[in-house]
């Protein structure tokens, strides 16, 4: 296993652990941000909610970001709207990329589910190119799936 690997999979029992027994959702997300962005030392950690034909945003830890994202606008709304976990490797080489911070250089958007439909991404940054591969994938699409 790559030392990312045993990092990602000490922390999915703590996800495990800190998510159970809280039945709001929302304060799910907050807390699963705020753990996942101190133990993985990311730029911004956070959620968008689906809402009507937006992504609103919701809980999150970094720097004030953008409010609203239309369906297939950026990396979240062409993770929404393609319904698959999005990995960007540079940002800038994304057509629509949409720049919360001029700090972000790669990301992730991992949709979450439930009963079929999405109900929100997550959505990772990063401060180095091509911070994000398929483990980060594996892992937080089984974080997400906790809550
Ligand atoms: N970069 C995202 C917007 C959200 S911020 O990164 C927090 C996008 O292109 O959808």
């Amino acid at each position: 296993m790559t030392q990312k690997e045993d990092k990602y999979t000490l922390l999915l029992e703590q996800v495990r652990a800190l998510l159970a027994g809280e039945p709001d959702r929302i304060a799910r997300m907050a807390n699963l941000s705020a753990l996942l962005h101190l133990e993985m030392g990311f730029w911004w950690t956070g959620f968008y909610r689906v809402c009507g034909e937006e992504l609103v945003l919701g809980p999150f830890q970094g720097p004030v970001a953008c409010y609203r994202i239309k369906k297939g606008r950026g990396v979240c709304g062409t993770a929404w709207g393609e319904k698959r976990t999005v990995v960007v490797p540079d940002v800038d080489a994304f057509p629509g990329h949409i720049a919360c911070s001029s700090e972000s250089r790669s990301e992730i958007v991992v949709p979450m589910w439930n009963e079929g439909n999405i109900v929100a991404v997550l959505d990772i940054d990063s401060r180095e190119l091509a911070h994000f591969d398929e483990i980060d994938r594996q892992f937080l699409e089984k974080m997400v799936a906790y809550i």
